[in-house]
């Protein structure tokens, strides 16, 4: 087990990508805070799914928006567990509104959920990290669009934008620490997010026919690359992102 001993924290951990990222770093044997903001009975379940796989899980209702509540998740990582070893920025909105209807109470709650949150999520963890010592690891789950436009979600893309960023200057700012930065940027996932898409067959047939692999990743595709980018063989990775995308941004061979 890579990350046994290991403490953990995901934002947006009770549904999707955040939810198949903690099951599989509890697989490797971390301990981990799930941040949730909605449903705690989804929370309830997956602490128990935790302890099945023997390790310990609390849930922390905290909105990653607001910097007293991120102060309250990452004291309660260090009241139950000691310390913060790993930090994942994942919890993540979109408004699917373009540059000319978005409004800004739309702008203003994607960039505070997806890139505020990050942002002070990462400063907050790192901080934790120094005090602690031994180095950690901040993963951001950015997206394709951190890089790659998507006309009719610009709050979204630009979030995600901003996320590139702060990992490059947070790789470099905290690499002295032995704190390693990485953005993870997946294409599209079969998740809540994508609720929309997914149940209108037309709208998925043309999603499958432009990502060179034929479909959308399933959660766990992201998660086991989170995990590896939380363990070891990771030692050499920061202030880059790595994309799991099927391919989509080299070409999209149904368009
Ligand atoms: N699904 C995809 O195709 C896809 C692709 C690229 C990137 N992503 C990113 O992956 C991340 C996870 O998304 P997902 O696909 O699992 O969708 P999801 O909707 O299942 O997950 C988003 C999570 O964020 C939580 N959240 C929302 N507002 C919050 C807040 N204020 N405080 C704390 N948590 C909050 C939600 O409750 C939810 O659990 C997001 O950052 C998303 O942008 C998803």
């Amino acid at each position: 087990m890579n990350l046994k001993g290991k403490v953990a924290i995901v934002t947006g951990g009770n549904s999707g990508i955040g939810l198949a990222i903690v099951l599989e770093l509890a697989k490797q044997g971390a301990n981990i805070v799930i941040d949730y903001v909605a449903h705690p009975e989804a929370t309830e379940a997956l602490e128990r799914q935790v302890s099945a796989l023997g390790d310990r899980a609390i849930g922390v209702q905290a909105d990653v928006s607001k910097i007293a509540d991120l102060q309250r998740m990452i004291a309660a990582a260090v009241k139950a567990f000691g310390r913060v070893d790993i930090m994942v920025n994942n919890a993540g909105v979109e408004t699917r509104t373009s540059v000319l209807d978005t409004s800004e109470a739309q702008y203003e709650k994607v960039l505070a959920i997806n890139l505020k949150s990050a942002f002070f999520g990462t400063q907050l963890a790192a901080q934790q990290m120094i005090k602690q010592g031994g180095g950690g690891r901040i993963i951001n789950i950015t997206s394709v669009h951190e890089d790659w436009p998507m006309p009719g979600n610009a709050a979204y893309c630009l979030s995600k934008g901003g996320m590139r960023m702060l990992t490059r200057t947070a790789g470099v700012e905290l690499a002295p620490h032995g704190i390693l930065v990485v953005g993870v940027g997946p294409g599209a996932v079969a998740t809540p997010i994508n609720q929309s898409t997914m149940s209108d067959p037309a709208l998925l047939h043309k999603l499958n026919a432009a990502i060179p692999l034929g479909r959308m990743a399933r959660p766990e595709e992201i998660a086991s690359l989170v995990a590896f980018l939380a363990g070891d063989g990771a030692s050499y990775m920061t202030a880059t992102t790595i994309f799991a995308d099927g391919g989509i941004m080299q070409g999209s061979p149904g368009l």
